[in-house]
């Protein structure tokens, strides 16, 4: 065994982007279970009052902190101020788009910020850390469902810099003497808390299909276009992995308290079970009691037809498990999405 499970429930754990859709809800487990969660972020793509949100769902406070993680300089001052225990390392830049348009960037920022949090892990002895990665380094799948063995061969810029950081964090716990990583590639994190006070609160036009159909309900859009309809699949839309963002914040205290028999170790976080566009469209539409308007359009360069999990490594390794399906992912974003629009949050 090449690490314990007994993290000091007293001490903090560093969650680096905690003021994100899937760093929030990462930072609400560890405090479900126990922990003392310290949230660094930029702010930049979540609302201010996160923080009281959270606070106001676990009813207690939480220490955050609004850095530049690209900030060498003030990562080793976080480091120095709060000497956490662990760091689970979320923050980054996402939208795949993007990284197209600005590949230097992404490169920058994504890695810049996971090798300043590295070397002040070095500094100052910190030796585990869970690194938030995605499915999207499988790029086009060679087989479904999708296992840890299968090649990894990103297809955007955004995929290729959760690759990159995966083996700089590889080759750091094989030079670090006690460090130890667990990576986690999620699959499609959907839905929100079920208080209905935390959710995706994406800035600017999402990209992701259950945004679109939050959006549509709220009537910011007229329909739900679909990327395709004439697939491979058993009724000619793509099919996803969606997993409820719950679990997969959940997955990450399962990561934290692992007896790992690999200073490193790969999962995938996911249900292990596809669901369609149609049917997304469908379910939604149920959550919220009306019909969501839907129309045909060409396919979405990029796009596989499908891309689900082979979950059996997490379920035997970390002991996490899937609770919530794409149903309660529907409802908790429909309650969400009230709440949001009630707030004007994010508008
Ligand atoms: C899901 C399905 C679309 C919008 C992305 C990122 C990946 C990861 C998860 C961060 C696809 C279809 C969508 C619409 C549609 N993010 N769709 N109409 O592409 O599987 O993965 O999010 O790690 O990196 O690539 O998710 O939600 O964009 O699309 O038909 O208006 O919905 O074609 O099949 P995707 P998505």
């Amino acid at each position: 065994m090449v690490s314990d499970s007994s993290i000091d429930f007293s001490k903090n754990i560093l969650v680096c982007g905690g003021a994100g859709y899937v760093g929030s809800h990462v930072a609400l487990s560890l405090m479900r279970s126990g922990y003392t969660p310290v949230i660094v972020d930029n702010f930049a793509n979540s609302d201010p009052s996160i923080i009281t949100r959270l606070e106001a769902i676990s009813r207690s406070a939480i220490k955050s902190y609004k850095v530049d993680l690209a900030d060498k300089v003030r990562v080793f001052q976080i480091f120095e101020q709060v000497a956490p225990v662990a760091v689970i390392q979320l923050a980054g830049l996402k939208a795949v788009a993007q990284s197209f348009k600005e590949p230097v960037n992404y490169y920058a920022v994504n890695l810049g910020i996971t090798l300043n949090i590295l070397s002040a892990m070095s500094h100052y002895e910190c030796e585990k850390i869970v690194f938030s990665s995605s499915a999207t380094v499988y790029g086009e799948p060679d087989y479904i469902p999708i296992d840890e063995g299968h090649r990894v061969s990103p297809i955007n810029p955004y995929g290729r810099t959760k690759l990159f950081q995966e083996e700089i964090i590889r080759d750091w716990v094989a030079a670090e003497g006690q460090a130890s990583a667990v990576i986690l590639r999620y699959f499609n994190p959907v839905g929100a808390d079920a208080s209905g006070l935390i959710g995706e609160d994406p800035s600017g036009t999402p990209n992701n299909l259950m945004p679109i159909l939050g959006d549509t309900a709220a009537g910011i859009r007229d329909d739900v276009l679909i990327f395709g309809a004439d697939y491979p699949t058993r009724d000619g839309t793509c099919e996803r992995d969606y997993v409820h963002v719950s679990d997969v914040a959940d997955a990450h205290v399962a990561a934290l308290e692992a007896v790992l028999e690999n200073k490193y170790e790969i999962f995938n976080v996911g249900t292990g079970r596809g669901v369609t566009v149609r049917e997304a469209i469908d379910a939604y539409s149920k959550a919220l009691g009306q019909r969501l308007p839907k129309r045909i359009g060409a396919r979405r360069d990029g796009d596989a037809a499908s891309s689900v999990a082979a979950n059996n490594k997490i379920l035997q390794r970390l002991k996490w498990r899937p609770l919530r399906d794409f149903k309660d992912a529907c409802r908790d974003e429909v309650k969400w999405r009230s709440y949001k629009a009630g707030q004007n949050l994010g508008d």
